[in-house]
């Protein structure tokens, strides 16, 4: 080559000047790369230099050979020191740029809240489960002679007429969506050994429209006691407590004359309410009575041996009074706003 340099101490030493100079410049691996293309590749100053070591006199290659070999040997242990300064700090920035901040505040969805009717559907069966009483249930798809036969209902009785009950098709299979929960008495009655004390939350349908203080579907609490001797009285202490755990100690009850085909006497249950806004007042509150011996007997159970007596509130109305609401709708909208003002109970 023709303009092969001449390899003086000066040469090497400015090619080594120039590749630490670039070295320590470059900041990032793509500078890094460049400065070891353009300091230590194939045309660069010290290769250069290294090439013209061939064309030297053997007595001279020796010392030329040291002199370029240690310069390049600099420029090597620069390189590897800046890249792995290099190299850690891009670690860095990564890891910074991908870092989760745990302590930061989310923006998540706002946490939901229990349905009132669910919580309080809740502390009705606590009341009982506390008073060593079981949970029944039933099936809300329910046979007709649940429904209405087995509870001594009357073939034509005005409540199995077409505008109270969904009747569900085909009709020859005679399933209603039950009116009430009163047919867990009977399935309790045939399922469970006596004496037994049953009480059972749950839903029911009517056809009714829904406005201010009606709903198609709304929840009934039902409870069957049947044992040898019940009277009453035990019912009405029974009611009495439940008052008292829903409306607070001042509240009280008054048991009128109605009638209820599967009890028998039957009473309407009102409650007193100290507190009610607008003033003290007895409310309606549900139906009750002592078992009728007709549905003791659908039951297979001898009415000479044993009693009991049933009962059966509605649990919409049973918020309502208990927090003074006026328009049921707010109870079936679904507004998680509605919910939160009963607590975040989950
Ligand atoms: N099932 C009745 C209704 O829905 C309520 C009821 C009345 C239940 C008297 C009872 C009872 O257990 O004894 O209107």
């Amino acid at each position: 080559m023709s303009d092969t340099p001449q390899i003086t101490e000066q040469a090497v030493a400015e090619a080594v000047d120039a590749a630490l100079a670039a070295i320590s410049a470059a900041g990032d691996s793509t500078a890094l790369r460049s400065a070891r293309t353009e300091h230590t590749a194939e045309h660069s100053p010290l290769a250069r230099l290294n090439g013209a070591i061939r064309d030297l006199p053997g007595s001279e290659k020796a010392a030329a050979g040291k002199l370029v070999g240690q310069a390049r040997a600099r420029v090597n242990q620069a390189l590897a020191a800046q890249e792995s300064v290099v190299l850690a700090a891009e670690e860095q920035q990564r890891l910074a740029a991908e870092a989760v901040d745990v302590t930061a505040v989310p923006s998540r969805r706002r946490t939901g809240a229990r349905h009132p009717l669910s919580l309080l559907q809740e502390d009705i069966a606590d009341v009982f489960t506390g008073m060593g009483w079981e949970i029944g249930e039933g099936p809300e798809l329910e046979h007709e002679w649940f429904n209405f036969d087995s509870l001594n209902f009357d073939e034509d009785h005005p409540a199995r007429a077409m505008q109270d009950t969904f009747f569900v098709e085909p009709v020859e299979r005679h399933l209603v969506l039950r009116t009430h929960t009163s047919p867990v008495q009977i399935r309790s009655l045939l399922s469970r050994p006596l004496p037994l004390y049953v009480v059972a939350p749950g839903r029911v349908y009517r056809t009714d429209e829904l406005d201010a203080t009606h709903t198609p579907v709304f929840q009934q609490v039902e409870g069957i006691a049947i044992d040898k001797g019940l009277t009453m009285a035990h019912l009405r202490g029974t009611l009495e407590h439940l008052a008292h755990a829903m409306f607070g100690e001042g509240a009280q009850i008054r048991l009128r004359p109605n009638f209820f085909p599967f009890t028998e006497p039957s009473a309407e249950m009102d409650v007193w309410q100290p507190n009610a806004k607008g003033g003290a007042r007895w409310v309606e509150w549900g139906g009750c009575g002592m078992v009728n011996r007709n549905v003791l007997r659908a039951a297979g159970i001898d009415p000479e041996e044993y009693q009991g007596f049933a009962f059966g509130m509605g649990i919409e109305r049973t918020l309502q009074f208990r927090n003074d609401m006026n328009d049921m709708r707010d109870m079936v909208e679904g507004d998680v706003r509605f919910s939160q003002q009963f607590g975040m109970v989950v």
